[in-house]
């Protein structure tokens, strides 16, 4: 099916387009179709799967804002397997602090089915709460969250040569795929490019040839909510890094990786539809469009301080040290959760408010400053 888009286009799609119809083509993309994706028996692991902890403390944030908005819901979008939708009530549900509607927008019907199936199995007593969406609402109130959903939008590929930005793109012969690079068409994005050329820093390498993404999606994404959201707060969870970071001059071959059966690899034509292709968040770009989108920087730092400040540790001691065969599985994975070495530093929380200007529990300490 690609091969056919690729030819009707007259042998060239870009990448972005690449990865939407590898992740989206209705019925056989990576997230349309019915591959198990996530877990152990899925191809990776996110941090609501590995452990309750994460959306138990992720509540705590919540608890703290829903009582302040006239409206308190919680709208997760690409809830994955429905684990954290089910940690974060249960959780609110101790101190009755429940929103008023859980919604879910989901894009995958696969992981709408499984959404559905946890949420009635595991917590009957809610399932009224919660609401699968098909789209954003008109307006909104309330909490917006999404957890490693940005990483999963797709990317340009720019290859920098010398002075000059190319795009790069997918073309197709004899039954296999091939990169391509072609002008920049999209002024957009070729300002963009142009623009971050001075982070990059040419003059530093000889021989210069750098590659690396732009997502145009995610920023896009975070304006549309911007435009929607009347009263609240926008928690976004991913792995990333701000521009400099980003763009650094060593990172010369992008972030976009590829993960099937939990190998990773950055092959992005092998199995299309079949395994996941994701690239790392652009801190920098969000925070820029949400700021100009109206919305207000709240906080952003990563998740070990995210989850510290929020109390992680307080809820791993509900359950008692010599209890060893509940205490010692939880230990480990808030180790996973908070480790440098693990997810604790590349991950990062970003928030933004709206009409809402309590500062929130989970930047308390360790915000950071290198993201504009
Ligand atoms: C890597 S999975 C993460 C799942 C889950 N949040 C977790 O942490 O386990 C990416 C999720 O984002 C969803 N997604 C991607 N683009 C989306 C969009 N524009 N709107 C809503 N969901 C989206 C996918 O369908 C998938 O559920």
């Amino acid at each position: 099916m690609i091969q056919k888009q690729i030819h009707a286009a007259s042998h060239w799609i870009s990448f972005e387009q690449y990865m939407n119809l590898a992740l989206y083509a209705p019925g056989l993309g990576y997230y349309s179709s019915g591959a198990t994706k996530l877990g152990s028996a899925g191809d990776f692991v996110t941090a609501p799967e590995l452990s309750p902890l994460f959306g138990r403390t992720l509540a705590h944030q919540l608890k703290q804002i829903l009582p302040l908005l006239a409206q308190p819901n919680i709208l997760e979008f690409g809830a994955g397997t429905g684990k954290l939708a089910r940690d974060i009530l249960l959780e609110l549900e101790k101190f009755n602090v429940l929103p008023e509607k859980y919604f879910i927008l989901e894009v995958s019907a696969e992981l709408r089915q499984r959404q559905q199936i946890l949420i009635a199995n595991e917590i009957p007593q809610l399932m009224q709460k919660v609401e699968w969406l098909d789209q954003l609402p008109e307006q909104l109130t309330g909490v917006v969250i999404a957890n490693e959903v940005l990483d999963a939008m797709p990317v340009h590929i720019i290859k920098w040569q010398n002075s000059i930005a190319l795009e790069r793109g997918v073309s197709a012969e004899n039954n296999r795929f091939f990169w391509q690079d072609r002008p920049i068409r999209s002024p957009q994005l070729n300002t963009i490019a142009e623009e971050l050329i001075h982070e990059i820093n040419p003059n530093n390498l000889p021989d210069f040839e750098y590659l690396s993404e732009i997502n145009l999606a995610a920023p896009g994404f975070v304006c549309s909510l911007a435009e929607r959201l009347r009263e609240g707060v926008i928690l976004l969870i991913d792995y990333g890094f701000g521009r400099s970071e980003y763009y650094h001059p060593q990172r010369n071959q992008g972030t976009f990786m590829c993960h099937y059966r939990h190998h990773a690899h950055d092959d992005p034509f092998y199995l299309p539809g079949l395994q996941d292709i994701t690239s790392h968040v652009e801190f920098s770009a969000i925070a820029i469009a949400a700021i100009n989108a109206g919305l207000q920087l709240m906080g952003y730092t990563t998740q070990a301080h995210f989850l510290i400040n929020c109390g992680i540790t307080t809820i791993l001691s509900q359950t008692a040290a010599e209890d060893t065969i509940r205490y010692l599985p939880q230990s480990n994975q808030l180790q996973k959760l908070v480790s440098p070495a693990e997810m604790g530093e590349l991950f990062k929380v970003i928030a933004f408010g709206k009409n809402f200007n309590e500062p929130l529990i989970g930047f308390r300490s360790g915000d950071m400053t290198r993201l504009l």
